[in-house]
């Protein structure tokens, strides 16, 4: 990854601060690159400020060279490097990945483990520079059913890169949207049941307090590689209003050209939150 620009040297949107929007009077970033806008507003749009990736197709590429799977996953972790490179350099503020799902605990036990293995080495080798280059990890998920040695590591890497404000990358793992969703009822429940929290006063914010996403905000953009349609057990509060991008390419072959696309795609997407049409331009907007 470049070595990052300080925060006072950087815009709104590298600064992690909510992406320009259309006719708010600031210099607006095209779809594909942080050229200055040009007057057309059909091509110039903010980059979506949370993208998130259901990075699929791993076995597949590893398949295809007549490699084992465990090759095809560490290609992956090449490729999100890439992604947390590319994302940083847009100006995307939030990119949350499905790394590890509640459902794989059911793939062959050498590959949970090998997976398990990859994540720890990840770990140690990349947190350094993510914590150089701004970026703060985040994960979400089941941690109590990770090793212990796993656990660990990721509750050092928050530690160690809290104070990152370019990027936040949110590393879903052991993570299931039923999951979430269950976790979230249960907390909120015992907080009722101990009087911290009124019944009466449950409403949607309260709710997605409880989430494993809690105060962030949903994404504005799912990308899923690897030609499956589909969600997945995916954050599935959260992407209620998001826009869903499917590309067939694997994922260990997603790169700029293909994030290129997905950003274009969003570009071109009228978000109307459920009101109508004539009530505005709603390319970019958020309720
Ligand atoms: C899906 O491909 C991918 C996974 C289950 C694991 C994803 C993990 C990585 C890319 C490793 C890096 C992640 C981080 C955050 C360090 P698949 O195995 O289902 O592929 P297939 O559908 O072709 O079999």
């Amino acid at each position: 990854m470049r070595e990052r620009t300080p925060a006072s040297k950087r815009g709104p949107a590298e600064a992690g601060r909510p992406a320009d929007r259309i006719g708010s009077g600031e210099p607006a970033l095209t779809s594909i690159g942080r050229q200055p806008a040009s007057t057309a507003v059909e091509t110039v749009q903010a980059p979506p400020a949370h993208i998130a990736v259901v990075m699929d197709g791993n076995g597949r590429w590893a398949r295809r060279r007549a490699l084992p799977r465990h090759a095809g996953h560490r290609a992956g972790v090449r490729a999100v490097r890439a992604l947390v490179e590319a994302c940083a350099e847009r100006g995307v503020g939030i990119l949350t990945l499905f790394a590890f799902s509640s459902e794989n605990w059911k793939r062959p036990r050498g590959e949970v483990g090998k997976l398990m293995g990859l994540f720890v080495e990840a770990l140690q080798r990349e947190v350094d520079e993510l914590k150089r280059n701004g970026v703060r990890l985040r994960f979400i998920g089941d941690r109590a059913s990770l090793s212990a040695i796993l656990q660990a590591r990721i509750a050092d890497a928050e530690a160690l890169t809290c104070d990152g404000d370019r990027l936040t990358l949110v590393v879903a793992m052991a993570y299931g949207g039923r999951w979430d969703i269950a976790q979230a009822c249960r907390r909120l429940a015992i907080d009722a049941r101990e009087a911290r929290l009124d019944p009466a006063q449950v409403d949607i914010d309260t709710v997605r307090r409880y989430l494993e996403l809690g105060d962030l905000p949903d994404p504005d953009l799912l990308i899923r590689t690897g030609g499956e349609r589909r969600i997945s057990n995916f954050l599935l509060w959260n992407l209620a209003y998001t826009e869903l991008y499917f590309c067939d390419v694997l994922w260990p072959e997603f790169g700029e050209t293909h994030l290129a696309a997905a950003l274009d795609f969003y570009a071109g997407r009228r978000r109307r939150f459920g009101r109508l049409e004539e009530q505005g331009d709603h390319r970019v907007e958020k309720c």
